[in-house]
């Protein structure tokens, strides 16, 4: 199979895809329609060509948004994905499948004692264009100021970084941990590695950092972070999340109106979930905000995703009911090609969205630290 098939394919199918429309119609999700092509294509025409790979659910933090104050259970240890493992999934995902951009991701990522050599491994692969992949790391930098040369070094180009507050009571209380200031020393560490841009990623909770958007922007405008709001979405411990407590995409253009002139960035969006805005003070541009608005401005699609978690499942999409489990297949002797067979077919029945906001709407199963960000 021919990757340009991928292209014509997917020029012929996105105009029955509407960006943010979760509510299409949905096709026949008999995997036999599958068109033969070797990209990840689904039914609504979307081709994920962004990876994200969770090293571990495990955390050092417990983010309200998405942990129990008591932790969750840890996937036991010969389930998850050995380095190996790992890495041989990513050489099938870029020489079999088309992926192009490889994000690392937990719980926390930099508990994942391979992770220096599983970006090694990662940064020497080629994508089918026939360059090295964009490797980047999601993560709360706690320990990444030892760490962000060496990960540099090793091939990873870029972090975001989740800091919610830039209050240390706040950082607290909303990750249940007094640990700020390690958290800033990981950011200006990847800064000085050149992990860049860093992006900082903050979840606002009312009543907990709602007074933190002005804070932070400021922070991270003198910084030269790129601060980027996430709505709240319904992934953390369940019962936390109410739509009418949301802390809306509006409401935090709204908050940091008061403190700056924010004007709209005029690139297009494409698949990148965040709408971006110049942020002017005094009449000078001085940097840039995004906004994530997963809940009220869905992106759903135009989402290029595909996602496998610690315990070697592939999910393709955060709030998919279903996983295809890939760990039985490796360890059962399995080829590259009947792998990746069963990656296609997983993401294939992708649904056309979330539907957060429909009736009957289901949380998943697994949190948010099991999934990956
Ligand atoms: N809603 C929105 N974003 C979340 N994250 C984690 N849980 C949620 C949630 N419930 C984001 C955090 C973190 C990344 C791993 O995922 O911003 O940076
Ligand atoms: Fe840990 Fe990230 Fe979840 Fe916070 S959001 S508890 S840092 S996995």
């Amino acid at each position: 199979m021919e990757f340009s098939a991928r292209s014509a394919y997917r020029g012929g199918m996105t105009t029955s895809v509407a960006l943010g429309m979760p509510r299409l119609r949905e096709a026949d999700p008999d995997v036999s329609a599958r068109p033969d092509t070797p990209a990840l294509i689904d039914r609504f025409g979307r081709v994920a060509e962004d990876l994200r790979v969770s090293l571990t659910d495990k955390c050092n933090l417990r983010c309200q948004y998405c942990m129990p104050e008591e932790g969750i259970t840890p996937i036991a240890s010969d389930r998850l994905l050995t380095d190996e493992e790992v890495i041989r999934l990513i050489t099938i995902a870029l020489d079999h499948l088309g992926i192009e951009e490889v994000r690392f991701t937990g719980g926390e990522p930099l508990l994942r004692k391979g992770l220096e050599s599983i970006v090694a491994a990662t940064s020497q692969m080629r994508t089918k264009s026939g360059v090295n992949p964009d490797i980047s790391l999601t993560t709360n930098a706690l320990g990444l100021k030892h760490r962000a040369q060496r990960l540099a070094d090793a091939g990873l180009k870029r972090v975001n970084i989740s800091i919610d507050a830039i209050d240390r009571e706040a950082y607290h209380q909303l990750t249940r941990r007094d640990r700020l200031d390690d958290a800033l020393a990981g950011a200006a560490a990847a800064q000085a590695a050149g992990l860049t841009p860093v992006k900082v990623n903050t979840v606002l909770m009312p009543g907990i950092n709602d007074d933190q958007a002005v804070p932070l922007l400021k922070f991270c405008i003198d910084h030269g972070y790129e601060l980027r709001f996430i709505e709240y979405m319904p992934l953390g411990p369940r019962g936390s999340w109410k739509r009418s407590d949301l802390i809306t995409a509006e409401d935090i253009l709204a908050d940091l109106s008061t403190a700056f002139t924010l004007t709209p960035e005029v690139e297009p969006r494409g698949s990148a979930p965040a709408e971006r805005w110049i942020v002017h003070e005094n009449g000078e541009p001085v940097g840039r905000v995004g906004v994530i608005a997963s809940v009220t401005r869905p992106f759903c699609g135009a989402c290029d995703r595909t996602r496998l978690t610690a315990d070697g499942k592939i999910r393709n999409c955060l709030f998919g009911s279903s996983e295809v489990d890939l760990t039985s297949l490796i360890r059962g002797g399995a080829t590259d090609e009947e792998i990746a067979e069963r990656w296609r077919a997983a993401m294939w029945i992708k649904k056309a969205g979330h539907g957060i906001d429909d009736e009957g709407f289901l949380q998943p199963d697994r949190p948010m630290s099991a999934i990956g960000g």
